[in-house]
């Protein structure tokens, strides 16, 4: 990483699990998400923002450019991992824009919180599926750069 300090990119990652932790958390007391609507719904919105800024540190920080050197396959997993930061993060604005449609006290209101926690759960399994790839995308790289690879 250059432009991007790793202390930098270690802090906002830090801060995007934090923000996880609570989101799931408030999810998972279908109470709270009622009682609580828009603070839910700040938390979603706030995901949406620590996506973004977590996916721009990485592509500025030039996470990719060293598997980019190493191999082709290696270039070809870099390709398709950055171009899911894309889709996550559209995906991330529809559960935003479908939470922000969240009439409180609506009569369907309670299924469509249901919805939409549903969406964030499989949702936050993919962002830590993504990460966990790149993070085996990065210790790959590494390896075959230094000479350790199998
Ligand atoms: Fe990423």
């Amino acid at each position: 990483m250059d432009t991007v300090s790793v202390r930098q990119f270690e802090e906002e990652s830090a801060r995007l699990r934090e923000l996880i932790r609570d989101i799931k958390a408030s999810l998972d007391d279908e109470s709270f998400f009622n009682q609580h609507t828009r603070h839910v719904v700040e938390l979603i919105k706030g995901l949406s923002r620590q996506v973004a800024e977590h996916f721009s540190l990485e592509e500025a920080g030039n996470c990719y450019a060293g598997s980019e050197a190493v191999t082709l396959e290696l270039a070809g997993l870099a390709d398709a991992l950055r171009s899911e930061h894309r889709t996550l993060a559209a995906e991330i604005d529809g559960i935003v824009e479908q939470a922000e449609s969240l009439v409180p006290d609506a009569v369907d209101s309670e299924s469509s919180q249901r919805r939409i926690a549903s969406r964030i759960r499989v949702y936050c399994r993919r962002l830590r599926d993504h990460e966990r790839r790149e993070n085996e995308l990065l210790l790959q790289a590494y390896s075959e750069d230094v000479g350790v690879g199998d």
